[in-house]
């Protein structure tokens, strides 16, 4: 299945390039994506036959597929993200530079050949709705057909998007290989040779991504960490607008009001969960519906006010842990159509994972492909197995989640992983404040992660992997978002995850994290009730909606209390991001520090 010609666009700056890494690249053959599901029904018919993937039990997950990575490759990888900005100062001292012009001498090298025996893809993508006056179109080469079918997925792909992109449109070109040239006999893998060599690189001037070594998630499809948040943040700092690690849900009240909040945490902190929060049933007539679970792209609409997309079009959702119990509208999302990567194969032909359900299956094949049994000394499913599964399968999906305008932002929620010190919902005192609140956010590392154990680590925004520029400046973009706003959605910080002494987690979450959503939306709508603190507008025990929650007073003190000494101690650590940040941190935040300081 050869699509050679390239009749459907006319675009000269488009085919001038895909002609230049044709030629540095050597693939045996070209494909330009059309985004059919022929072509798509094709690609994976070649995969099932090369052993790359296993199709599913059409009767127990229709249209749905299984790939096992290399299991060098299960995540992206930090370490060799790099933002080559013309000066080190553009990237910051929180991202990876290497000088421009050195890392294009090394990724040429590395380029060269670098399809042999293989075919090229051609992938035209939008991020947010075709057309759209919010979305952007980037263009993926790549030699992963991996690649393309979950590019089809999680983006809008193929010739629709050439017609919008025209014969000039702005376009950012993404360049990606597995790094696997093709001898006589060799076994074709969407997955890396040596992932040793791997470069996730950004060039933030040029607007452009080349991703080299890596077939996994974030580290090859481009769409997503690379252009609608690395690149895209710049973009939005040029253009006056935002690219955020945020999700994007609806809360529909009984009388039928609609409010739209997002949420900033970092990753694997809850957010493919908060976005699709199923209300407590004793709340009767709340309803969450989904937006998006991972990215918002946020613009001042002609009113002065907030409008955010999803620039995505699926859910790349973490495995283990869901389950009918704890996301119901997760599981239904990945109930078909649905490609999972690196969990467990059941004897019937359907997937498992860790948390999926009460029981253990007696027999599985894990994600390496071995035989396992519930004695087995390693989990079943990679701990970051992932599946990719179309939005519009999400039961809860909004009905205005492709909106090209976007919908109305009135409240936005930063959190983390705490386990002390942290309450359970603050309220801002105002878009200043809050800044200051994203900006200190932090989240406790976990066993899996090097460094000290339960050690709060800076993730700014949950933005720390995915800012494509200075930190420091970033905040500052924050800051000045405010001048072209008529009115600023209303700025709060939560934490499902405080403990008590004995390490027990004080919040249930989950559905009743609805809780303090309620809470959240009637405060930045001008109705709740809230004290003054310290750290920001606090509800009272009597402002939050408890029908169906065994929760006394007492606890809820626990969950909400702050200790002064120990919060000024803890402003502390913030100087240790700051410092770094420091000629490119702006003084609001100094001020900020100080006044919680003298209030404290
Ligand atoms: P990325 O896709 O990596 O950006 O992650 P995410 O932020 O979407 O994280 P996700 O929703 O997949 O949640 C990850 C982990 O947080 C899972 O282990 C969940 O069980 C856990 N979690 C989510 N919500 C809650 C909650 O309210 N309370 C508690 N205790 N755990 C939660
Ligand atoms: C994250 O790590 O925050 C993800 C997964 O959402 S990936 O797309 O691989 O970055
Ligand atoms: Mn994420």
């Amino acid at each position: 299945m050869s699509n050679q010609t390239p009749s459907s666009t006319s675009h000269k700056a488009l085919l001038k390039w895909v002609e230049k890494m044709v030629t540095l690249c050597e693939p045996e053959s070209i494909h330009w994506c059309d985004g059919s599901q022929q072509e798509a029904d094709s690609l994976f018919s070649m995969m099932v036959e090369k052993n790359t993937c296993i199709k599913l039990n059409e009767a127990k997950r229709p249209n749905s597929y299984l790939f096992r990575s290399d299991p060098r490759d299960v995540a992206r990888v930090e370490s060799k993200t790099f933002i080559c900005s013309q000066n080190k100062d553009g990237a910051g001292p929180t991202n990876n530079w290497e000088d421009p012009r050195e890392m294009r001498r090394k990724l040429k090298q590395l380029f060269n050949g670098c399809m042999h025996g293989r075919t090229m893809y051609v992938i035209p993508f939008s991020m947010g709705p075709v057309g759209g006056p919010i979305s952007k179109i980037g263009v993926e080469i790549t030699d992963s057909p991996y690649v393309v079918v979950n590019m089809r997925i999680m983006t809008r792909i193929g010739t629709p998007v050439l017609d919008v992109l025209g014969t000039d449109g702005f376009f950012v070109p993404c360049l990606h290989s597995v790094g696997c040239p093709l001898e006589e006999g060799d076994v074709d893998v969407p997955w890396p040779c040596n992932p040793e060599d791997t470069h996730i690189v950004h060039f933030p001037e040029e607007r452009t991504i080349v991703s080299y070594g890596s077939g996994y998630g974030g580290n090859a499809l481009l769409g997503k960490k690379c252009l609608a948040l690395r690149i895209a943040s710049t973009l939005a700092r040029d253009e006056g607008w935002m690219a955020e690690h945020m999700l994007i849900l609806g809360v529909e009240e009984p009388d039928g009001t609609k409010t739209y909040v997002t949420a900033a945490f970092p990753s694997a902190c809850g957010k493919t969960n908060f976005a699709m929060v199923i209300p407590p049933k004793e709340m009767e007539g709340y309803k969450v519906t989904c937006v998006g679970d991972d990215i918002a792209w946020i613009k001042p609409g002609p009113d002065g006010c907030l409008y955010a997309i999803n620039p995505e079009a699926g859910f790349f959702g973490v495995a283990p842990g869901t389950s009918f119990d704890t996301n119901p509208s997760a599981m239904t999302s990945c109930s078909k159509d649905t490609i999972f990567t690196n969990v467990a194969l059941t004897d019937d032909g359907d997937v498992w994972w860790e948390g999926m359900t009460k029981e253990t299956p007696a027999h599985l094949i894990d994600w390496k492909g071995n035989d396992w049994t519930p004695e087995s000394d390693t989990p079943s499913a990679h701990p970051n197995s992932r599946f990719t599964a179309p939005a519009a399968n999400c039961p809860v999906i909004d009905p205005d989640w492709e909106k090209p305008e976007g919908v109305r932002i009135h409240a936005m929620v930063f959190g983390g992983r705490r386990m002390s010190d942290v309450p359970l919902v603050s309220q801002a005192f105002n878009w200043g404040h809050g800044v200051y609140l994203g900006a200190t956010t932090g989240s406790e590392m976990t066993a899996a992660a090097e460094g000290t154990l339960g050690k709060v680590r800076r993730d700014p925004m949950a933005m720390l992997p995915f800012c494509g520029y200075h930190m420091g400046d970033y905040f500052r973009h924050w800051i000045k978002m405010q001048r072209n706003l008529a009115e600023t959605p209303r700025i709060f910080n939560v934490n499902w995850f405080r403990k008590d002494d004995e390490g027990k987690f004080l919040w249930p979450g989950f559905s009743d994290n609805m809780r303090p959503l309620r809470w959240i939306v009637e405060r930045a709508t001008g109705r709740a009730g809230a004290k003054e603190t310290p750290i920001g507008w606090m509800p009272r025990y009597s402002d939050i909606d408890w029908r169906g929650l065994d929760m006394s007073e007492e606890d809820f003190e626990k969950l909400m209390h702050i200790d002064r000494e120990r919060l000024r101690m803890q402003t502390l650590t913030h100087e240790e991001l700051f410092l770094k940040l420091h000629e490119h941190l702006p003084k609001e935040m100094i001020f900020q520090r100080e006044m919680l300081i003298s209030r404290l």
